[in-house]
C-alpha cells in the first residue's frame, strides 16, 4: 500500500498540466470521488489495524498534494487565458461614439422664458420650495378659510399645533417669491423698482395622470414701481407670447379672480397645435390658457411694507409644462418625469 502511495506521489510530481483538458483528466484521476486516491481510502479498511494509522497519514498527505497541484494549475491556466486574449490595440478602428445627453424639454423652455424676459429688463429671482403658510398664502391675501389651504391641494410638512409659529408646506405656486422680493425691498432705504421673473417647482396634492401632476413648474413675474398699469402687463405678455410662439399668435385676457391681484385676468393664446381649427388640447375651442395675471392687490403691497398709494405693480404666473406642451406637442405630463430615453432623445440639439 505504501509503495502504491509513493508511486502515485511521483506520478503527480511528474504530471505537467498544460491545458484545460489535461487539468480535467488530472482531476478525474486523482482528485475526483472515483479517482485512485479515493479508491485507496476504500482499501484502507483492509490494512491491518496496527499499520492503518501510518498508512492513513500518508494517504492524507497524498490527497492534499494532489489537491494543491490541481488548484495551482487551474489558477495559472486561468491567468494564462487572460494573457492570451489580450489583443494589440488597433488604432485604425473607428471610435465608439460618445452618447451625448440632452437638455430636458422643461429646462430648454425655462431658459427660453428667462432669455425673453431678460432682454426686456427682468432679472431672475429664486425662493424656497418648503415655505411657511404666510409666504404661500397669508401675505398673498388668502383668507384663513380659503379652500386652497385645505389638505386637498396643499402638501403640509408641519401642521399647525398649539404654540407653533406657522405651518410649513410645499409651496403650491411661485407667488411666495413675490412676497420675499417685495419684503426685501423694505430693507432698502430708497425704493428700487422690482422687475423679476421667478422660475421654480411647485407642488399640489393631485393624483398623477396625463393632465395633472403633484409636481410641476411655474414662472412668476413681478413688476412694482410708480405708475405701473394694466397696459404694461398686457404689453409685456403680448411681447412674450410673440417671442415664445409665433408673430401671428392671438392673445386674449379673460377676467378672473386671484386673492393677490385686483383686477385679475387669465391669459389665453390661440392654440399652437391646431391653429384654431380645434383639437383635443384646446378642447375644440381654439384657445389655450397659459397664465394667470393681474395688478398686485394693495393689501399684498401693504403686507410687504410697500405703500400702495405710491406704488403699483403687476404680476403673472405661467405653467412651464403647458408652454412646453404647446411648443413641442407633449401631450402627457407624466413624460416629463419618467426619464424615458426615447422621449428625451427627441430634444437633442433643441
Ligand atoms: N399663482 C397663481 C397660480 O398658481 C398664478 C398667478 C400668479 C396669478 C401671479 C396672478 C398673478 O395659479
Amino acid at each position: 500500500m505504501l509503495n502504491k502511495v509513493k508511486e502515485i506521489y511521483q506520478e503527480i510530481e511528474q504530471w505537467e498540466i498544460q491545458s484545460k483538458d489535461n487539468l480535467e483528466q488530472f482531476r478525474l484521476r486523482y482528485v475526483g470521488r472515483k479517482g485512485i486516491i479515493a479508491e485507496l481510502f476504500e482499501q484502507l479498511k483492509q490494512v491491518p489495524q496496527e499499520d492503518r494509522r501510518a498508512v492513513g497519514q500518508e494517504l492524507n498527505t497524498l490527497k492534499d498534494f494532489a489537491l494543491q497541484r490541481f488548484k495551482e494549475s487551474s489558477t495559472s491556466l486561468e491567468n494564462a487565458r487572460h494573457e492570451e486574449i489580450e489583443v494589440p490595440v488597433d488604432l485604425t478602428l473607428p471610435v465608439v461614439p460618445n452618447l451625448y445627453g440632452t437638455q430636458h424639454p422643461l429646462t430648454i423652455v425655462r431658459q427660453q422664458i428667462i432669455d425673453i424676459f431678460g432682454r426686456i429688463g427682468f432679472s431672475v429671482a429664486d425662493g424656497p420650495e418648503i415655505e411657511s403658510d404666510w409666504y404661500n398664502f397669508g401675505a398673498l391675501n388668502f383668507p384663513d378659510n380659503h379652500p386652497a389651504r385645505d389638505m386637498q391641494d396643499t402638501f403640509f410638512v408641519e401642521k399647525k399645533s398649539e404654540g407653533a409659529p406657522a405651518d410649513l408646506l410645499l409651496r403650491t405656486h411661485t407667488s411666495n417669491v413675490q412676497i420675499r422680493l417685495m419684503e426685501h425691498q423694505r430693507q432698502n432705504t430708497a425704493f428700487r423698482p422690482i422687475r423679476a421673473i421667478m422660475p421654480g417647482r411647485v407642488y399640489r396634492n393631485e393624483a398623477i395622470s396625463a393632465r395633472a401632476h403633484c409636481m410641476f413648474h411655474q414662472v412668476e413675474g413681478l413688476y412694482v414701481d410708480r405708475n405701473v398699469g394694466f397696459k404694461d402687463l398686457k404689453d409685456t405678455l403680448y411681447h412674450f407670447v410673440k417671442e415664445m410662439f409665433a408673430k401671428d399668435v392671438k392673445i386674449r385676457f379673460r377676467p378672473s379672480y386671484f386673492p393677490f391681484t385686483e383686477p385679475s385676468a387669465e391669459i389665453d393664446i390661440s392654440c399652437q397645435i391646431c391653429h384654431g381649427k380645434g383639437c383635443n388640447i384646446c378642447k375644440y375651442s381654439g384657445w389655450v390658457e397659459i397664465a394667470g395675471s393681474g395688478m398686485v392687490d394693495p393689501n399684498v403691497l401693504s403686507n410687504c411694507g410697500i405703500d400702495p398709494e405710491e406704488f403699483t405693480g403687476y404680476a403673472f404666473g405661467m405653467g412651464v409644462e403647458r408652454i412646453t406642451q404647446l411648443r413641442y406637442g407633449v401631450n402627457d405630463l407624466r413624460l416629463y418625469t419618467e426619464n424615458d430615453i426615447r422621449f428625451l432623445r427627441q430634444f437633442q440639439g433643441a
